[in-house]
């Protein structure tokens, strides 16, 4: 048997497709190792496809990033001629302008990062509690636990630009996974729980309270319910643990539900997220109280079926260039996130 997520929790044997073997999987789960399982030819041929999607991204973003070098050396030549050909007191007059400009910006972002501490402070007082599961370390590769860090760092950064942020949690933050995020810049100041035990521990008063989100619930979430406490999977498997949430969740007793995808839109494969996408569609839920909205802004078109673009298909690209942008913006604040070709690529 595999070792459980949470190292003692419930835990499940993953579920394998018909060509995967299960044999290696067990194996590697017995020593406790994260080995990837035999992949059937249909999943290699996704596989490749999602590198090669990948590698085209990881291109485009290098080629932006070289465009944006060029385009900072043009202007800061064009700054330096316009110095250059001005009278003293003029130049003078330029330095001054460019030196308040800078101080108003240095100012609003200042009062930005006040604004976004107060609504996290408010939030951890009465917003929506969502936390993240980090029991599941020991079944992820160096890349998939780098993977996930990036998606929390993301979802941090989401949580902290919205009017009514959730209250997001962080359990089962022990070993390569604490590590990890310990080397976060500025994570120490994150407006945050961070708990070492299981989520089971730190809201051991709420029991009742828990829902674990699982797309293999039978249970479809209706609404999001205030006084509930979400839990999210932190885990990047690429679903080769299938059901092992649903089974850590039921062997704790605790209630389990699905997102309500399948009512609102067709996927093009399965209805699996990553955690970044669950975290985004709760918070545009609690902004706008609609699914449909919430899933077409979050959900990228590459895992919708073709056919699915709402009825207006360019309307649909112009979202995810401005989500594109969005994500851009974000890496941007953390000055780049490194190793991190896109970050709309996340992987499930
Ligand atoms: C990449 S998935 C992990 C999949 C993993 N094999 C499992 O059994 O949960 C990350 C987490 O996002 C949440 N999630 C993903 N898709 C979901 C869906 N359609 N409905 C509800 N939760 C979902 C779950 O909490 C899940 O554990």
């Amino acid at each position: 048997m595999p070792e459980s997520p949470g190292g003692g929790d419930a835990g499940a044997p993953p579920q394998t497709t018909g060509a995967e073997n299960p044999q290696s999987e067990q194996t590697a789960a017995d020593k406790g190792e994260a080995d990837p399982p035999v992949l059937s030819k249909n999943a290699q041929k996704k596989l490749a496809k999602q590198q090669r999607f990948e590698a085209r991204k990881a291109e485009k973003k290098a080629a932006a990033k070289e465009q944006k070098r060029r385009d900072v050396e043009r202007k800061r030549k064009e700054w330096e001629e316009s110095l250059a050909s001005v009278p003293e007191e003029e130049r003078a007059k330029l330095l001054e302008s460019r030196r308040s400009l800078r101080k108003e910006r240095m100012e609003i972002r200042s009062q930005e990062k006040e604004s976004k501490r107060e609504r996290l402070s408010i939030a951890r007082e009465q917003g929506q509690n969502v936390v993240v599961d980090l029991q599941f370390s020991h079944l992820m590769n160096p890349n998939e636990i780098h993977s996930l860090v990036q998606q929390i760092m993301y979802c941090y950064a989401v949580n902290g630009r919205c009017a009514s942020p959730a209250h997001l949690w962080l359990t089962g933050c022990q070993g390569e996974m604490e590590s990890a995020l310990k080397r976060i810049p500025g994570f120490d100041k994150w407006i945050i729980e961070k708990e070492n035990g299981s989520y089971i521990e730190a809201l051991r008063d709420r029991k009742e309270d828990l829902v674990y989100l699982t797309a293999d619930s039978e249970t479809v979430l209706q609404e999001l319910d205030l006084k509930k406490v979400y839990v999210i999977g932190g885990l990047v498997d690429r679903n080769r643990w299938k059901g092992i949430t649903l089974k850590k969740a039921q062997e704790q007793g605790i209630q389990t539900a699905k997102l309500p995808i399948g009512t609102f839109m067709k996927m093009s494969s399965s209805q699996v997220l990553t955690v970044n996408q669950v975290v985004e569609i709760i918070l545009k839920f609690l902004e706008t109280r609609d699914w449909k909205t919430s899933f077409f802004a979050v959900i990228p078109q590459r895992k919708r079926c073709q056919s699915d673009s709402e009825g207006n298909a360019e309307d649909t690209i112009e979202k995810e260039h401005e989500q594109n942008d969005d994500l851009t913006a974000t890496s941007a604040r953390f000055g780049g996130l490194p190793g991190q070709a896109n970050l709309s690529l996340f992987v499930t």
